[in-house]
């Protein structure tokens, strides 16, 4: 499986901080937003890796990511996706680099405590579909939410005033090739943007979404209070721990810690 990162966007919840930078270069705690995403993509055995970014500061992340000898990864793939289209848009120019292979997709504001490896291995026993990573929230109404009938998804809503659930969809996405045929079927919704939400609705229609709940705290830093929220939770208890130190815990802070 192949990974994909989408860090472009204007990040315009964050202005002014966003004003001369990308917001996935701004700081979480001691290290840049992306490495974040990225380490949790690596740390569930995907190596091939493309980044999206767009805007004015795309030459930072080679000159931060470069060929991800940090990571121990041989070789980063980068692409730029002119103008603001949203998610699905974002995702639509990785369609070459994908080729026919799987794909799991991470959004560059996401940050997760633990690790999203079991959610990889129960899509790779999938022949075809997508999947999605769940995680209960205090404030659902500012994300994807899934409706559920029984414990299975029947759609899932994009920020809704109304909450039919407690979960939010996290930014893991996991999708098979036909994301492209599925994302060139959606049409710009009323914020006039291609919505990651009415791409997974297609899949959800077809019966080819399965889901799983993630297990450790997740966080998105999008706006100052998540931000502000990724922060401290990164410097409270690390993020993207994976083997015993998720289980035994550790006295250590920085275990697990990305790019340790
Ligand atoms: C996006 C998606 C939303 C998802 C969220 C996760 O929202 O549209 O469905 O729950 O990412 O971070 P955005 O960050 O663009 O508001």
């Amino acid at each position: 499986m192949k990974g994909v990162i989408l860090a472009g966007g204007t990040g315009s919840r964050l202005y002014p901080l966003t004003r001369v930078t990308n917001k996935h270069l701004l700081p979480v705690f001691d290290r840049p937003m992306i490495f974040y995403p990225l380490q949790a993509l690596i740390n569930a055995g995907i190596t091939d890796i493309l980044v999206v970014t767009g805007g004015q500061n795309a030459g930072e992340f080679l000159r931060l990511l470069g060929n991800g000898k940090d990571f121990g990864l041989k070789h980063v793939n980068y692409t730029y996706q002119e103008g603001e289209g949203g998610i699905a848009d974002a995702l639509r120019m990785a369609e070459h680099f994908a080729g026919e292979q799987p794909i799991c997709v991470a959004l560059g504001d996401n940050i997760i405590e633990k690790n999203i490896i079991a959610a990889c291995e129960t899509f790779r026993r999938q022949a075809a579909g997508a999947h999605i990573v769940l995680k209960e929230v205090p404030d659902p109404e500012r994300f994807g939410v899934p409706v559920f009938e029984g414990d299975r998804i029947v759609r899932v809503e994009e920020k809704p005033k109304k909450p039919r659930s407690r979960y939010a969809v996290t930014g893991f996405y996991m999708y098979d090739a036909r994301v492209f045929d599925r994302i060139r079927a959606v049409k710009p919704s009323g914020r006039g943007e291609l919505e990651i939400t009415d791409v997974n609705n297609l899949y959800l229609a077809d019966g080819l979404m399965t889901y799983s709940i993630l297990d450790g705290w997740w966080t998105d830093a999008g706006t100052f209070e998540s931000l502000l929220r990724a922060n401290n939770l990164v410097a409270q208890t690390g993020a993207n721990q994976v083997g015993p130190s998720a289980v035994t815990g550790s006295a250590d802070p920085r275990v697990g810690r990305a790019a340790e």
